[in-house]
């Protein structure tokens, strides 16, 4: 799969993209990024990329002219990728989705920053979107998140003893609760089922404790 992320804070996704798991995928070539400066394609001797809002307001919109160019570069390099635009005012984001994404052959991701984006930015998204209710500066960390969460999914990214079946949200469930040595910590033991032996009692009681677990901290996925 290739990623190509339309950004001006290209910076901010090194560390990221070379660390662990996006690191290795990388080795293995499973996974490539590109990261595209967007100042690249700013207008003028200035590079501007943003204007002020018609009919006024605070703050500054990022202009369409940038974003469009930025956006045919990438799609000349790969046709069919999908294109995303990152936004609080997305479509959420889930488990779901990520799945989805993964059976692409690439994606181009478009990071807006500052108040926003000029709206005739969205005619070039197959997708827009956010991943939850709460406002970031920028579209870069929400783009890491799309990133990381698709890329672990692609096949032989991780080994086949970190199996992604089993986890949270796989199943619409949290996932059942770990426990390693030692045995007792404090005055918290490790539950005598794990330790039995007893493959159809573990399976039993990790299903009963996730189903626990979900109706504690999270219900709304039970009507689901
Ligand atoms: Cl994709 N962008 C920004 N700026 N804020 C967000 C978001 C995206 N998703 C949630 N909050």
């Amino acid at each position: 799969m290739k990623i190509q992320v339309i950004t001006l804070f290209p910076e901010m996704f090194g560390p990221v993209l070379s660390t662990s798991m996006l690191r290795k995928a990388q080795e293995k070539k499973l996974a490539g990024f590109e990261l595209i400066n967007l100042r690249n394609f700013g207008l003028g001797p200035r590079k501007t990329v943003d204007d002020t809002p018609f009919g006024g307001g605070a703050g500054m919109v990022l202009k369409p002219e940038p974003i469009f160019a930025a956006a045919a570069a990438a799609k000349k390099a790969k046709p069919k990728s999908q294109v995303i635009v990152m936004t609080p005012s997305g479509q959420p984001y889930s488990q779901k989705t990520a799945e989805s994404l993964a059976k692409q052959s690439g994606l181009i991701l478009i990071c807006g920053h500052y108040e926003g984006f000029d709206e005739r930015i969205l005619s070039l998204a197959d997708m827009q979107l956010s991943i939850g209710d709460y406002v970031l500066t920028g579209g870069e960390i929400a783009a890491m998140v799309i990133i990381d969460s698709v890329v672990r999914l692609l096949p032989g990214v991780l080994g086949s003893q970190d199996s992604t079946a089993d986890e949270t949200f796989s199943n619409g469930l949290l996932e059942y609760p770990q426990y390693t040595r030692p045995e007792k910590f404090r005055d918290m033991e490790v539950p005598a089922v794990l330790k039995s032996g007893n493959h159809a009692a573990i399976a039993k009681w990790r299903r009963q404790q996730s189903i626990k677990k979900t109706k504690q901290i999270r219900p709304d996925l039970l009507g689901k």
